[in-house]
């Protein structure tokens, strides 16, 4: 692939050389696009030494339509570090140096970014604003990942490694081979009209699953008995209707064999609202059925913590991302989205509430007061809320035969 790195002016800028060099080795022809505030971090020569390519900073150096010629040159442009100055600048539609002139000229969905700033500027509510804009027109991210900051704190704003970005390259690249392919299929034979029997053909939904699980040290974490045995079932339902899944799962035993079930297995709430964020824009519409942790440690210890005499201990938890609501901000016209609720008291309140403050289209309520319902059983018991006043109640089923009545519903 043809793939443009550009770099904004975080600290972070010193790894995109390593970036430039891994994408040279996988085989990409790789240009460099800078600001002027990276070049504090890295250096014009090394940047053009390892792509092999002069540098892209000076918006009329060489006309002024040179980020358009790299627009059509270009199948990626992947930024790395990506400050919140230029993911503002980017969702506010501000094009005023080569990069972010570069930018805007782009195709969202043929760009990704890899944030990287102070974990309070991360969490700040206009940079989860404008991310949760750029998501939402199909701009993917990578990270950012937790540990320690270049500020000398620690937690969530590290750019992603270099390795880690490649990767992500490497799965858009493989999608892209996938793309053609199947575009070549359709052009040299004719495809069989949709049958009855998949009504989601041609559709592409997505599925959280299972539990998160939150690190406290290297050995423990904060976890729930969540199996994911509603959401696999979801996901197969959804498949054998004739859509092709995406389904992030926590950690479980479980296994797929579907083979329109892609599975992507995470760990924490974090890891998921990554995968679910960068997937929901592709699709037709999300079930997330995950009983994802709302909060995790403050911080993660890198060794077993031990135990000190006969005194207690305090864990300090910070709040995660809410996966559900941020993919309620992100929703376009026609995208379907369902989210669930496990109550144990004021049931339905609670589920009605959710369904509107998570802007759903639909919420599954499940109780923990009814006997074989909710965590860790074969079965389920569900009432079916619809934005529209709808209410479909099932009696206690197998979550088989739960999930078809769920996808029957959602997706009429
Ligand atoms: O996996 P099983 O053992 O089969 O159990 C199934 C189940 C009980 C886990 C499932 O039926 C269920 O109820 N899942 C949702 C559990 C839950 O966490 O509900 P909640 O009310 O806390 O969350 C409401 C919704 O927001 C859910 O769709 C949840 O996925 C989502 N959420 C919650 C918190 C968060 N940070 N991000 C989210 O997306």
């Amino acid at each position: 692939m043809n793939i443009i790195v550009g770099i904004t002016g975080g600290i972070a800028a010193y790894k995109a050389p390593e970036l430039v060099r891994l994408l040279v080795k996988d085989g990409h022809d790789v240009r460099c696009a800078a600001t002027e505030h990276a070049l504090q971090f890295t250096t014009r020569p090394t940047l053009e030494t390892v792509s092999g390519h002069r540098l892209y900073c000076d918006l009329f150096s060489s006309g002024s339509t040179e980020h358009i010629s790299l627009k059509d040159w270009a199948d990626l442009l992947v930024v790395a570090p990506a400050t919140a100055n230029i993911i503002g600048k980017v969702a506010s539609g501000i094009a005023d140096d080569a990069l972010s002139t570069l930018l805007l000229a782009m195709p969202p969905e043929r760009t990704i970014m890899a944030p990287a700033m102070n974990s309070q500027m991360w969490a700040h509510p206009a940079v989860q604003r404008n991310i949760a804009t750029l998501l939402g027109w199909g701009i993917r991210t990578v990270g950012p990942a937790d540990g320690p900051l270049a500020c000398g704190t620690s937690g969530t704003g590290r750019m992603s490694e270099p390795e880690e970005i490649a990767r992500q390259v490497r799965c858009v690249a493989t999608e892209q081979v996938r793309c053609v392919a199947t575009l070549l299929q359709h052009t040299q034979q004719p495809q069989p009209a949709p049958t009855t029997h998949a009504p989601l053909a041609g559709q592409q939904w997505l599925v959280t699953a299972g539990p998160t699980y939150e690190r406290i040290d290297s050995v423990r974490f904060i976890g729930n008995y969540s199996s994911g045995k509603m959401g696999f079932a979801l996901a197969e339902a959804l498949a054998d209707a004739g859509a092709e899944v995406e389904l992030v799962t926590g950690p479980t035993a479980l296994k797929t064999g579907h083979p329109h079930v892609h599975r992507t297995d995470v760990e924490s709430a974090r890891e998921m609202y990554s995968a679910a964020t960068q997937l929901f824009p592709a699709c037709t519409g999300a079930i997330l059925s995950a009983a994802v942790a709302d909060y995790r440690p403050s911080e993660c210890a890198d060794h077993k913590l031990k135990k000190h005499g006969s005194e207690g201990m305090t864990l300090t938890l910070v709040q995660n991302p809410d996966i559900l609501a941020t993919l309620g901000t992100m929703k376009r016209d026609g995208q379907r989205l369902v989210g669930f609720a496990l109550e144990t008291d004021n049931e339905l309140a609670n589920a009605e509430s959710k369904l509107q403050r998570k802007n759903l289209d639909y919420i599954v309520m499940n109780s923990l007061r009814d006997a074989g319902a909710g965590f860790g059983t074969d079965t389920n018991k569900v009432t079916i809320l619809g934005r529209d006043g709808s209410r479909n109640e099932s009696p206690l089923l197998s979550k088989q035969e739960v999930a078809r009545m769920i996808v029957e519903t959602v997706t009429q």
